[in-house]
């Protein structure tokens, strides 16, 4: 009885040692059941401290991730931008193969965590631009600066990408510009399936460096564009400006390049277009 006892103690996971049980228990059986109950709650303990130690581990890890970062300012227009990045294209961290399974190697995992000098172009072209009752969508936006710019506009806008970490510094980012959360969607240009709805401005920059690209991104404008919708993209100059306005062109769209006015706040000059695409309505083919 008092082994039942015992035993149901242990079973409600409160320790009691052998020794208090007193000279009832003080027979080689009781020892021998003691001894094996001991043993299984030791094994219990350990495995479960095991867990908690892995939980724990895997918890340090992602809250102190290798991946090394950079904070800066950044002056678009009137505003500062305070933004968090990665601090080199050197970086990598896929401890889950999240990012694996996606298609992305290590060699394009960086790419979406640092500003390039085409995002600063449209950042600064779109801080002048009038977005009111416009539905805006940027697409790739990686650290999403236009977004962050638009955001503070109050502007109505979504930024997506399908990088795992995107959404993670967006969120870091809109906080320390003391901003609401920017509408953040993860959507693969591939994914067919998903819908973000209907958009009157789509924008996005630096996307046309893979010449698969070119056809996923027409087809996801495509999909997400309002009739009337206007399309801002700007190339940095890798050569397949001609490929998208051929594809575009097919959806009904006309397109202009212009370069950027003053890019005086970029470190080199910019080689690159700033690519616009405009439909009416009534233009759309099929
Ligand atoms: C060169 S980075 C440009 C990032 C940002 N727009 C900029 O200019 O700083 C290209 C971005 O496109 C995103 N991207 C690439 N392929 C994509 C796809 N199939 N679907 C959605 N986003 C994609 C990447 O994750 C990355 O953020």
């Amino acid at each position: 009885m008092r082994y039942h006892n015992f035993a149901s103690v242990q079973g409600s996971c409160t320790y009691a040692r052998p020794e208090r049980l007193g000279p009832a228990t003080d027979t080689l059986a009781s020892r021998l059941l003691i001894t094996q109950l001991e043993i299984r709650w030791n094994s219990t303990v350990l495995k479960i401290s095991i867990k908690l130690a892995s939980l724990y581990f895997i918890s340090v890890i992602k809250m102190d991730s290798p991946i090394r970062v950079r904070y800066q300012t950044l002056e678009v227009g009137s505003v500062d931008i305070h933004v968090c990045t990665l601090r080199d294209i050197k970086q990598f961290y896929d401890p889950d193969g999240a990012a694996k399974k996606m298609g992305i190697s290590s060699a394009t995992w960086p790419l979406f965590g640092i500003i390039w000098p085409s995002s600063l172009v449209l950042a600064h072209f779109m801080a002048d631009y009038d977005t009111a009752g416009k539905r805006v969508l940027e697409i790739g936006c990686g650290i999403g600066l236009p977004s962050l710019v638009l955001n503070k506009q109050n502007a109505d806008i979504t930024a997506t990408d399908y990088h795992p970490e995107t959404g993670n510094f967006l969120l870091r980012n809109a906080q320390l510009n003391n901003s609401d959360a920017i509408n953040y969607q993860q959507v693969d240009w591939a994914d067919q399936t998903r819908h973000l709805g209907q958009f009157d401005l789509i924008i996005g920059s630096d996307l046309l460096y893979e010449d698969e690209h070119i056809k996923l991104l027409a087809r996801f404008i495509e999909r997400h564009a309002a009739p009337d919708c206007k399309v801002i993209l700007v190339d940095p100059g890798r050569g397949r400006k001609n490929k998208i306005s051929v594809k575009m062109e097919k959806f009904g769209y006309r397109n202009t390049h212009i370069r950027p006015d003053d890019t005086s706040y970029l470190d080199q000059p910019f080689k690159g277009h700033i690519l616009k695409f405009k439909r009416k309505g009534e233009q759309r083919v099929n």
